[in-house]
């Protein structure tokens, strides 16, 4: 069965999931509050870097089955199926998530809501956050008790989001009838055979932080272990590796570096913690604040190893930075920790150069202060360190005879582990990474 559904909020999330419904034969409504960015989705623009995803939006486009607005009205009218995929970034006075963009949906939604449908929130969202909107829906929509609430938590990656969105691991959804089971079973249904986890709205709002809260756990485990390794003079990217082969750890999200960045993790493990602590629950999560200092250290750590490297101060220094995406194949700069080591590296004196092949203007609107090249090269003429901080393809395959007739001094962090250490050291380099001698 084919549904008429609406997603509403159109950022990384929205239209991943509006283009992939389309995909799968559904009838797509898109609505945003802003208009310029429902005229460029109209016109087959997208306004993210996602591998696959432009084709996706351009075919949904002109198959007629995806389409975008800004009426409230007209997704009312039009959807059965009301799917919430709103930003709920970290509040700016504090640790918790802001929902307000999730209230202000449900807020122009619900009065236009006349006939039974179904609402499905898949913003990560603090728990009891659908018990919530599922009490606002039923008293600021016409149709009462006939507007259900469903939670269906979303859990892609970006870089991989159509093939997460077309292909998942799981479905979860957290209901409160069999209704909203039924339709949202229907709704995934050609997408094959998935698991599916069925349970109430707190479960399937707490899957998803415990999700990103291990995966955090996982990368600052590792980057713990990389600063014993540093005090011991061990290798961190071998004890991965040789951990990696009990299945029970497993070698994903073991990669010790400079840490986790993003839209998702960094607001996420604190959100969660700031809910735990209004439930009463905070000593069940207060790990997460080590998860969390770890991380940060890591970004405090590279600073450190590149002020080293330039003799103790970077005052008339010159610093390469490759990289500002929070991690390889996004343009996404949110909490991007290669950018806030550019940054505090700036704001001590140093001289920055940052290239990175997609979020250069992302990056030069955020932080305008700082020097930006078009090439990974051209960042490195004159550099007295280079400093690897995402983990591009490209990056990874620079090689010492690319860089040395550019660069003022042999200075090298590689903030990401991917570089052959003994190659760089044997060409004359000062080589130095995170938890590795
Ligand atoms: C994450 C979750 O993976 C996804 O399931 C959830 O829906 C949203 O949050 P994403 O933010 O796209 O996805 O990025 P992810 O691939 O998880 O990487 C997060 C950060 O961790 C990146 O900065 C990455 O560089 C870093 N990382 C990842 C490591 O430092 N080491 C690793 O081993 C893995």
């Amino acid at each position: 069965m084919r549904y008429r559904m609406t997603v509403i909020g159109t950022g990384y999330l929205g239209i991943t999931h509006a283009a992939c419904m389309a995909e799968l034969g559904h009838q797509v409504l898109g609505l945003d509050i802003d208009a310029d960015r429902v005229r460029r989705l109209g016109d087959g623009e997208l306004p993210i870097h996602e591998e696959g995803l432009a084709e996706l939006l351009r075919r949904g486009l002109a198959s007629g089955r995806l389409r975008f607005t800004t009426d409230y009205r007209e997704a009312a009218d039009f959807g059965d199926v009301h799917f919430l995929c709103l930003g709920t970034p970290q509040r700016k006075d504090g640790p918790a998530a802001d929902v307000s963009q999730l209230d202000a949906a449900v807020d122009a939604l619900a009065p236009h809501l006349t006939r039974p449908c179904l609402v499905v929130g898949k913003s990560t969202v603090p728990v009891g956050t659908a018990a919530r909107l599922a009490d606002r829906l039923r008293t600021l929509a016409p149709a009462g008790e006939d507007v259900d609430l469903a939670w269906n938590p979303e859990f892609l990656r970006e870089g991989h989001a159509v093939r997460d969105t077309l292909a998942p691991d799981r479905v979860v959804l957290g209901v409160r009838t069999d209704r909203a089971e039924r339709t949202l079973r229907e709704v995934y249904a050609p997408l094959g055979e998935v698991p599916v986890v069925v349970t109430d709205h707190a479960t399937a709002e707490l899957v998803k932080a415990a999700a990103n809260a291990f995966l955090a756990t996982k990368i600052s485990y590792i980057n713990a272990m990389a600063e014993v390794c540093e005090a011991a003079d061990a290798d961190v990217v071998r004890l991965a590796e040789a951990l990696s082969y009990d299945d029970r750890i497993g070698g994903r999200f073991l990669r010790a570096g400079l840490g986790f960045g993003g839209g998702c993790l960094p607001k996420d493990i604190r959100a969660f913690r700031a809910r735990a602590d209004e439930l009463g629950a905070g000593r069940a999560l207060s790990f997460l604040g080590d998860v969390d200092a770890i991380n940060l250290r890591r970004r405090a750590r590279v600073v450190e190893l590149a002020r080293e490297l330039v003799g103790g101060s970077f005052e008339g220094r010159r610093i390469a930075v490759l990289g500002a995406a929070f991690k390889p194949d996004s343009d996404d700069i949110r909490d991007s920790p290669a950018l806030d080591v550019a940054a505090a590296i700036g704001a001590r004196g140093g001289a920055v150069a940052v290239y990175d092949p997609a979020a250069l203007d992302n990056a030069r609107k955020a932080y305008p202060e700082l020097g930006y090249a078009t090439s990974a090269t051209e960042a490195a003429r004159g550099a007295h360190a280079v400093l690897l901080l995402t983990e591009w393809r490209e990056f990874a395959e620079l090689t010492p005879g690319r860089l040395e007739p550019l660069v003022a001094a042999r200075n090298l962090v590689d903030g990401r582990n991917v570089l052959d250490p003994a190659g760089w050291r044997a060409a004359g380099w000062n080589y130095r990474s995170l938890g590795r001698r």
